[in-house]
């Protein structure tokens, strides 16, 4: 059997030896570079030197010492990479220390929008409407004199076309006082029976104060059919008030006028405040005017063509401002436009 020369085994144990306490000491990737360096550099590696000398063996040798430094040279390779894997974690483990998150700190708070508490009353009204099987329609914010006033049973001179309420554009054309031109341009459409809410925007020449604003909000409602009496009036209107304040609101019926109902209403709804036993709100009365309404003259369902002997209807106008103020026991109506977002947020 071939022997293998004391000397060079001695020497790869020592290589292995001194490799492995050098190894243990460093720290850095760096350092790893310049060990590698030291025993496998192609031209002064001290493992490659041993393998230079392999020339100088008895040929028998050759294989034998060359296998053993190979297998150095693997042991040496692989214990550096491990070495390089251990230092990379160790790299990373530190800087995710460093980028650590603190879960128990309190958050960012993003500014999410919130819905207008206009929209919200808007929405909820017209869901119960809709439930009790109405059906949503809208018209033109700007509006001709004939839908506006003439139709509705306003002809030129009528006081209610005062310029003093009425936001001009032309002579025909202004911005619309009242939801009511919807009834005209709905009713002119189609056939009865007629079933419908039109919520939308309304302008006036008011002052901003309080409880005025030049635009502010309605919700119209208009049935027509055969056989429609004023108790369904007060029915639907007191159904959808129970639904929106609460249970125990009840309604009541005064006589008013407008030109385009006959006869014409005001409808107060008892207190939501102190539930009708009086309080500063309803100034000690127990009730709160809400809307306007009436049974829709015959004169308007001629104007529009339908059958005034067979059909009637009522309709009303509300103002959601005027609700959700109300609702929300909102006390200025200039809180509603100016958009102030301490305020929006509170709903
Ligand atoms: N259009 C009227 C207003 O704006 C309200 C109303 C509507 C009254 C329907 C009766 C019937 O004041």
């Amino acid at each position: 059997m071939d022997r293998v020369p004391m000397s060079t085994t001695q020497s790869s144990d020592l290589l292995w030896e001194a490799f492995q306490s050098e190894l243990s000491q460093i720290s850095s990737s760096d350092q790893i570079a310049e060990i590698r360096d030291r025993y496998l550099s192609r031209q002064r590696g001290l493992i490659t030197l041993e393998l230079k000398k392999l020339g100088q063996l008895a040929p028998e040798q050759r294989p034998v010492v060359g296998q053993m430094l190979n297998q150095l040279k693997t042991r040496v390779e692989a214990r550096l990479e491990e070495r390089q894997q251990q230092l990379n974690q160790q790299d990373r483990a530190r800087k995710l220390e460093g980028e650590g998150i603190d879960v128990t700190l309190p958050g960012y708070s993003f500014g999410f929008g919130k819905m207008h508490p206009l929209r919200r009353v808007r929405q909820e009204m017209e869901e119960i409407f809709v439930s009790m099987g109405f059906t949503v329609a809208s018209g033109p914010e700007i509006e001709d004199d004939f839908h506006n006033f003439e139709a509705l049973n306003m002809p030129p001179g009528h006081p209610a076309r005062d310029s003093q309420d009425t936001l001009y554009i032309t002579e025909n054309l202004v911005l619309r006082t009242h939801t009511s031109p919807v009834q005209i341009r709905t009713m002119m459409n189609q056939k009865p029976p007629v079933r419908i809410i039109v919520p939308g925007k309304v302008f006036r020449r008011d002052a901003v104060d309080a409880t005025h604003s030049p635009m502010f909000h309605q919700l119209e409602g208009l049935v027509v059919d055969e056989g429609i009496t004023l108790a369904d009036l007060k029915g639907t209107l007191e159904v959808f008030f129970k639904a929106f304040f609460s249970q125990n609101t009840t309604v009541r019926l005064r006589p008013s006028f407008f030109p385009f109902v006959e006869p014409g209403a005001e409808m107060d709804v008892s207190c939501i405040f102190c539930s009708g036993k009086g309080c500063s709100t309803c100034k000690q009365s127990g009730w709160i005017e809400i809307l306007g309404a009436g049974m829709v003259h015959p004169r308007v369902l001629e104007t529009v063509g339908y059958d005034y002997e067979k059909y009637t209807g009522f309709a009303w106008g509300m103002g959601i401002d005027r609700i959700a103020q109300l609702k929300y026991d909102i006390n200025d109506m200039r809180l509603l436009f100016e958009n102030d977002l301490r305020f929006l947020g509170q709903f």
